[in-house]
């Protein structure tokens, strides 16, 4: 039987694989279903100090290849999640709290209610793209840097960051070296692509609403840059901080292709979204079938192997 279970930052999940947040995590009944799918770990959605509705509909819309969404957090607030995660124990399996904010207060905040509610990770999410007005804190180093230190004096809890992608190796240097400062228990590469737009031809027109049709790309269409900044904090950082592949993962081998630039486990999205938690199941089984027919005996063994050209 093949090993597929992974550890991040001394947290052992039975499987490397996750929803990642956003995905099919915002209410009670999705976070259960989570709990009694295949999935390795519960990812709460993005939790900011109150309940949102979020942005306008429609703000998700599958397309050829992937999806964009500007779905703009919506979710049940600090004081709800708080309450919730410690039911969600009763699986056994890890819960995974993903905090946000609309103000670095919010953040400091969200990390004392959650230091009480006591998950076993926090993703700290410097990457959402889709709060109008709103930049996305992890392009600006110096912000980030100043968060996490304020979040490492609230946190006894380890927390990760949820990235967004980055395009230039100088950044990935830049990012590397504030969490590093900071010492992040784990970073998850990449949210969604931001600000992107989805043209309509026939309508002449966008296909979301909010912020005048920009929003993430998800999905296969962004794989390339998934794997791509993956491989770049693999390359700095080797073992020693642990990253958690998303983008662009629809398969079995998909999930090998993340582990194999240096993820210790993956999450899904948008193929989450379209196929449901049973998809947790196929790509448990798909994932299996291709580390059989390669020869590892588990998932850890291929962590990191790819192999770069003479
Ligand atoms: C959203 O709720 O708009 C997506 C969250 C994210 O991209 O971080």
């Amino acid at each position: 039987m093949i090993d597929l279970s992974t550890v991040i930052a001394g947290v052992s999940f039975p499987v490397g694989l996750m929803n990642a947040s956003g995905a099919l995590c915002v209410t009670q009944d999705e976070l259960e279903a989570l709990g009694k799918a295949d999935a390795g770990a519960i990812v709460t959605k993005s939790m900011t100090p109150l309940a949102r509705e979020g942005n306008p509909h429609p703000r998700y819309v599958a397309i050829d290849g992937g999806s964009i969404n500007s779905m703009g957090l919506p979710n049940l607030g600090y004081p709800a999640y708080a309450k919730l995660i410690p039911e969600l124990k009763c699986f056994r399996k890890p819960v995974i709290a993903s905090l946000a904010g609309l103000h670095p207060d919010d953040f400091l905040e969200g990390a004392k209610a959650l230091h009480v509610a006591g998950p076993d990770l926090v993703e700290v999410n410097l990457s959402c793209p889709n709060i109008p007005g709103k930049p996305q804190i992890g392009y600006d180093f110096e912000e980030t840097e100043h968060l996490l230190r304020a979040l490492r004096d609230i946190f006894s809890i380890p927390f990760g960051v949820k990235l967004p992608p980055y395009f230039d190796p100088i950044h990935h240097q830049k990012i590397a070296d504030v969490l590093e400062r900071i010492g992040v228990a784990f970073v998850t590469v990449i949210n969604s692509v931001g600000n992107t737009l989805v043209v309509d031809p026939e309508k002449e027109q966008v296909v979301i609403k909010p912020k005048g049709g920009f929003g993430g790309l998800g999905g296969r269409i962004i794989k390339p840059v998934a794997l791509a900044n993956v491989r770049a904090f693999w390359k700095i950082w080797g073992d020693q901080i642990p990253i958690i592949g998303t983008g662009g993962v629809e398969n079995g081998i998909d999930i090998f292709e993340h582990v194999l630039c240096g993820a210790s486990a993956v999450q899904v999205g948008t193929i989450l979204v379209e196929e449901g938690v049973g998809v947790f199941t196929r790509l448990a089984r798909e994932l299996t079938e291709c580390l059989e027919r390669k020869g590892y005996p588990s998932l850890m063994a291929c962590r990191g192997k790819l192999q770069e050209m003479e």
